[in-house]
Parts: C-alpha cells; structure tokens; sequence
C-alpha cells in the first residue's frame, strides 16, 4: 500500500488521541469514560500500526532511535486519559504533559530525524 495512505492514518488517528485525551481532561466525569477509553484505546491502536506501517515502508523495518523515543511518547499520551478519570485533580498537570509528550514527538519526526 502506497505510505501516504499509512501517514494520513497515523495523523488521523493521532488527532483523534489527542481530541478525546483532553476532552477526558476537560470533562472527566465517570459516565464519559468507557467511550473515552474505547475510542482512545482504538486511536491509539491505529497510530502504532500506521507508524509500524510507515516504519516497515520508508525504513525497511529499520528501529532508528527518534522512533524508540516516539513509542514512549506514544505510550506516555495513550496512558493519559485512563489517569484524568481516576485523578481528576492532576488535570493541568496531567495536560501540560500531554503537550510535552506530542512536542517531543513532533521535534523527534520533523527536526531529529532529518538531522
Ligand atoms: C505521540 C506520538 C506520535 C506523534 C505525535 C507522531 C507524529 C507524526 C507525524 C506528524 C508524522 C509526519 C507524517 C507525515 O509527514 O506524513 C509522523 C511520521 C512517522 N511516524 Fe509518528 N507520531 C507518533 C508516534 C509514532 C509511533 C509510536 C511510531 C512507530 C511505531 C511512529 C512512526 C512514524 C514513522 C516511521 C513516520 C514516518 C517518518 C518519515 O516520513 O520519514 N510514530 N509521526
């Protein structure tokens, strides 16, 4: 299958992470969660396949070190929303992670990868 179709995936589903994580951090009242958690658990599922897609595509199934540093990032924002319904005061922080997670993520796939 032609990569673009594996990016397009990966930024979808990625969106779909993110917009559910911080509608649980905006709103993490109990009856919302088992949507949450569904919809996130599956987003999340895509946006490794996709990246494993792209990975097995433009890398030959090469591991390089920006993307060991992704998969943290990954699993740091999937485990996010699960912690908001059960922490509820930690939001902001919880939050202000979740940037940090997408950024580092960001910086390792747009600026250390092309170094
Ligand atoms: C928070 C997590 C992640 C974010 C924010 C993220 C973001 C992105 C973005 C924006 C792109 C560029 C897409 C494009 O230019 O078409 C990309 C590409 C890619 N991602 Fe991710 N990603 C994440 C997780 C992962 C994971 C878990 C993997 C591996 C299992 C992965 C592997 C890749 C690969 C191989 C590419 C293609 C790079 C290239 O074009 O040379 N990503 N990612």
């Amino acid at each position: 299958m032609n990569p673009a179709y594996y990016s397009l995936l990966h930024v979808f589903s990625l969106f779909i992470l993110s917009a559910h994580t911080f509608m649980a951090f905006a709103n993490p009242a109990p009856e919302n969660k088992k949507r949450t958690m569904i919809v996130t658990g599956i987003a999340s599922l895509l946006v490794v396949v996709s990246g494993v897609g792209l990975l097995h595509k433009l890398y030959g199934g090469q591991f390089p070190g920006w993307v060991i540093v992704k998969l943290v990032c990954w699993l740091g924002l999937t485990s996010l929303a699960g912690i908001a319904y059960r922490r509820p005061h930690l939001r902001s922080t919880l939050a202000i992670i979740a940037l940090l997670l997408t950024l580092t993520a960001l910086v390792m796939v747009y600026i250390v990868r092309t170094m």
